[in-house]
């Protein structure tokens, strides 16, 4: 029996927010006290954590001296060997972003917000991180006589350009990741979808280094398929990085532990992205819960790690299945992957080949089967 003993090997990193949140939301007071950073990476390479991930303000959590927290931050770092892959800038909490950051209708406040990244993708670069995250969570609007999206949209990719030729200025090795989301806080935030990411990043200057962090609940608050849209994304080449959880369709967002809301479609996309061969981050941008306690938060960590090796071993186990591959057969997965038309092959000889529509017609999938296999190799009952 595997022990899911989570190494760095895996390659599993946090947010410091995640394990950090103290549960302050718009019905009631904090249930945890703020948890200091340098905690966190010691307590994270405990379980066997590879990364951490921060937004700016993240850091003066506990010490609200800069240079002081950030000293410190690095300490925690070489003694632990846990790496920070990526980083973000908190553009949400403070009141002077209420109406947006790259989006706020005041020019002063978008140039603020500008200022306040560069900062801290000068210490993102010195970290390491090969990722900057933007998730634009007050980039939106609550009525539509507030914003002309036309040119909010013109204003966000403004700033995403002008800060990406920051980064080729200065020489930072590092892409951009946009984090999709439909609303909250935001009555509705730009941007909502993948779908909408990635059209919006074809209209950029250095499109080249921009690419998505699609997060599970996301895409399942807007009633999405989550794996469709990583698997978009993995074929467009835009998959820079991610942001695991658990979701429980449409509502608020829950950012539950990885696999603890619509686990099938966890097992899905668990298995898309290890037989993928995708060697991202696996990143996770949960919240403890506020019921939990210090010692609690923990044990939601660890357990984001856990239910993802228990996935892949599944996942794996499914694909090694003799009988699945013999199901997928039957289902005809592999004529998917063969081009409809034949190299060269002229409209007149496509127009003029004989189809018998009826036999066409008749013809099963026999996905019932496959389906019935997958479902008991995620419950593990083969
Ligand atoms: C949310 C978002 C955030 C971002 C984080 C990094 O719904 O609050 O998922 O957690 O991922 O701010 O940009
Ligand atoms: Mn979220
Ligand atoms: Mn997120």
């Amino acid at each position: 029996m595997t022990s899911f003993q989570p190494t760095p090997d895996d390659r599993f990193c946090f947010g410091l927010w995640t394990v950090g949140w103290q549960e302050r939301d718009q019905f009631g007071e904090a249930t945890r006290a703020p948890l200091d950073p340098v905690r966190t990476v010691h307590r994270l390479a405990e379980l066997g954590a590879w990364g951490v991930t921060f937004h700016d303000d993240d850091l003066l959590a506990v010490e609200r001296n800069r240079d002081a927290a950030i000293a410190a931050f690095r300490k925690a770092l070489d003694e632990t060997g846990l790496v920070v892959p990526a980083a973000t800038t908190d553009l949400f909490k403070h009141p002077v972003f209420k109406d947006g950051a790259f989006t706020s209708n005041d020019r002063d406040v978008r140039r603020h917000a500008i200022r306040k990244v560069m900062r801290n993708l000068d210490l993102a670069a010195e970290l390491g991180a090969k990722t900057y995250v933007f998730w634009g969570g007050r980039e939106g609007a609550e009525s539509d006589a507030a914003k002309d999206v036309r040119v909010a949209l013109e204003r966000f990719r403004e700033a995403i350009d002008y800060l990406a030729g920051y980064v080729k200025e200065q020489n930072y090795k590092m892409r951009f990741a946009l984090e999709p989301k439909p609303n909250e806080p935001r009555g509705d935030i730009l941007l909502p979808t993948i779908g909408h990411a990635l059209g919006f990043i074809s209209t950029l200057e250095h499109h080249d280094m921009v690419g998505l962090n699609p997060e599970v609940g996301h895409e399942q608050m807007a009633g999405l398929n989550f794996v469709h849209g990583i698997a978009q994304a993995l074929w467009q080449d835009k998959l820079f990085h991610i942001d695991l959880n658990g979701q429980h369709g449409p509502r608020y967002d829950q950012d539950l532990v990885f696999g603890h809301g619509d686990t099938k479609s966890a097992f899905f996309l668990v298995d898309l992205l290890e037989s993928s061969g995708w060697d991202g981050p696996r990143h996770f941008d949960y919240k403890p819960g506020r019921t939990e306690d210090a010692e609690d938060v923990w044990v939601s960590a660890e357990a984001n790690m856990r239910t993802y090796l228990i996935l892949r071993e599944r996942a794996r186990a499914f694909r090694a299945d003799p009988e699945v591959q013999e199901a997928m057969r039957a289902c005809r997965i592999d004529e998917l992957a063969v081009p409809t038309v034949a190299a060269d092959e002229s409209h007149a000889s496509l127009r003029e080949e004989e189809f018998d529509v009826e036999a066409a017609r008749d013809r099963g999938y026999h996905y019932s089967r496959l389906n019935q296999l997958a479902v008991e190799h995620m419950l593990g009952s083969r």
